[in-house]
């Protein structure tokens, strides 16, 4: 298979300077939305520690410790990402630079594991959404939010096009493939919506 990591790595470390500042969407304009959503769902949901998987700058990290106080993770491939999320200087955050399907965290670690815009980029999806699950409470919360599509058009993109891209996108499906996959992976639904064309946010809990 294509080193669809690498690709990836490569990709972020050469955008993280810019990405926050650069709101399109090549840059942080679906992670700035999907951000948001996650952190308005997050809002009514009592939790101690939060993992965000594919935290890229730490945007959402940023948000969510302003409004509470709890024990913040965020896990990125991408070596400069990371660098520019501890240059924040977030307090009650700790970032850490991993794979989403090797999270280097214990079992039943965190109430709620989120995923903002990441997914898509994981040559392994399966093994992500059960590392998620393993390093979840029981009972505990995975919301998940990308940008994908479904039918013809996501068999271009996973058969012909992202073969041929360099930005690391190496899969996508629509908001009906993300809760098939979690269901198998061991969630139930929880909450499911659309929150722009492309862009959804599926939410499971371990069961
Ligand atoms: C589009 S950015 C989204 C960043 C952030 N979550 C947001 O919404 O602004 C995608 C991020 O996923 C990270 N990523 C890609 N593949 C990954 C993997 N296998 N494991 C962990 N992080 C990964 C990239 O390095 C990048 O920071």
């Amino acid at each position: 298979m294509k080193d669809y990591e690498a690709l990836s790595k490569k990709h972020f470390d050469g955008q993280a300077g810019e990405y926050d500042q650069r709101d399109t969407y090549y840059y942080s304009r679906n992670g700035k939305i999907s951000c948001h959503d996650i952190a308005e769902q997050v809002r009514s949901v009592p939790y101690e520690a939060l993992l965000d998987v594919g935290c890229g700058t730490g945007f959402l990290i940023d948000i969510l410790t302003k409004r509470k106080s709890a024990r913040y993770c965020g896990v990125d491939l991408s070596d400069e990402m990371i660098r520019v999320a501890k240059g924040k200087g977030i307090r009650g955050a700790a970032f850490t630079v991993g794979s989403a399907d090797k999270l280097p965290y214990p079992d039943g670690s965190f109430d709620i594991v989120t995923c903002s815009q990441s997914f898509h980029h994981y040559p392994y999806p399966e093994a992500a959404m059960r590392e998620a699950r393993r390093v979840l409470k029981p009972g505990g919360l995975y919301i998940l939010s990308d940008t994908g599509i479904g039918g013809v058009g996501a068999w271009i993109d996973n058969h012909i096009l992202f073969k041929l891209a360099k930005s690391g996108d190496c899969h996508t499906t629509n908001r009906k493939g993300i809760e098939r996959m979690m269901a198998a992976a061991g969630f139930t639904i929880a909450d499911s919506r659309q929150i722009k064309a492309m862009i959804y946010t599926v939410t499971g809990r371990k069961k």
